[in-house]
């Protein structure tokens, strides 16, 4: 059965043909990163205004891809929440039109639930139950999945997402943005141990906050001159200035792998915990900072020495796609489940 997956949640306007849930024919993202990225962050405007434009053309590309036709389709899957208000009804709207069109159900699928999925994509599914951690920009969620419509919600952050805090981190260290890229690449030239940077205590252990680590980090490079980065403001010229900029390098290194290290500390940790609680051997791992080697590294290590296994998506999948919302929605599909022509979008 071939599922149509519409994702429009924030900057990216994705579709994708899956086949039975699992043989991913095609996945195209096209992303209007670059119109944001001197902002520093993602507007929302920018963002809708660039998937009203898009989305016919993605979702042609897709299925032009994927070597089908429109007709072949038997259902589609569209993010409904959470997400940009705006960026999230260009991809419903247009979802339901060809749901209507075409005469074939609609299925709505929480983002995160589709992170989760990512793992599955030309894969085999695992048994149920098991743990997983979602990772993004706007999201740090420890989940109990007993199965694709039985997911219980552990932990969340309480205040900035994983994915956010290395945006910010690296803003604060004038590196660009997203974040979380130049981050990783800063911190394998630095050492991890020069500075210690520690994630705050949370009330439910199996909640993330990240709010504190950074505004540590901001403290630190101010104290040490270091918000401008090590990006030289004039070419250095004589031998003194190159000395200090290579120096100003090596400390920005330093706080990024110092940084990288307490936050996927915490993630280890707090991933462990909820292991360990439900007495479950197998952990899914999805998101954009899932992407991050040094964290692969770190879980795939600290988790096997426990004897769990750890999933991650192929990197294609970590970032925002539209073939985990093709995926999910078959699964739901198989399950009974249904949206009709009211789905609506929820913000959050
Ligand atoms: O899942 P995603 O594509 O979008 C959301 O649903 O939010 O995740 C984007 C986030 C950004 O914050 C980005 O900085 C982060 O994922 N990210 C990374 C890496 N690649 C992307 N964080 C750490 N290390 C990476 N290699
Ligand atoms: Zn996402």
């Amino acid at each position: 059965m071939l599922v149509l997956g519409i994702e429009t949640s924030c900057d990216e306007t994705a579709a994708s043909v899956v086949k039975d849930g699992r043989v991913v024919l095609s996945s195209i993202v096209s992303s209007s990163l670059s119109f944001h990225k001197k902002y520093g962050g993602v507007i929302p405007e920018i963002a809708f205004r660039m998937q009203l434009e898009t989305i016919a053309g993605v979702v042609e590309c897709a299925i032009k891809e994927a070597k089908v036709n429109l007709k072949d389709i038997k259902a589609v899957s569209v993010t409904n929440t959470p997400g940009l208000s705006g960026s999230l009804a260009v991809g419903v709207s247009f979802a339901k039109s060809l749901a209507l069109s075409r005469n074939i159900p609609l299925l709505g699928v929480n983002h995160l639930y589709g992170h989760i999925y990512a793992s599955f994509l030309n894969r085999d599914i695992p048994g149920f139950p098991f743990i997983s951690l979602i990772v993004s920009g706007g999201h740090t969620s420890l989940f109990l999945v007993k199965d694709f419509d039985d997911i219980v919600l552990l932990g969340a952050t309480c205040d900035d997402a994983c994915g956010e805090a290395f945006d910010k981190v690296a803003r604060i260290l004038n590196l660009g943005y997203p974040g979380g890229p130049i981050i990783e690449k800063m911190a394998t030239m630095g050492d991890s141990k020069k500075i210690k940077f520690v994630c705050s205590n949370t009330t439910n252990p199996l909640d993330f906050s990240f709010s504190g680590v950074k505004t540590a980090v901001l403290y630190y490079a101010q104290r040490h001159g270091l918000c401008r980065g090590y990006v030289p403001r004039h070419k250095a010229q004589d031998r003194r200035q190159k000395t200090q900029d290579t120096r100003r390098k090596t400390q920005v290194a330093d706080i990024a792998a110092a940084f990288q290290e307490a936050v996927v500390g915490t993630l280890v940790k707090k991933s462990l915990l909820a292991c360990q609680e439900y007495k479950l051997k197998k952990l899914i791992i999805g998101g954009g900072v899932a992407a991050n080697n040094y964290l692969r590294l770190r879980f795939n290590a600290d988790f096997n020495n426990e004897g769990i296994e750890c999933l991650f998506p192929a990197k294609a999948f970590c970032m925002d796609n539209a073939a985990m919302i093709a995926g999910f929605g078959y699964q739901l599909f198989k399950r009974g489940h249904r949206s009709n022509l009211y789905l609506n979008m929820e913000f959050n």
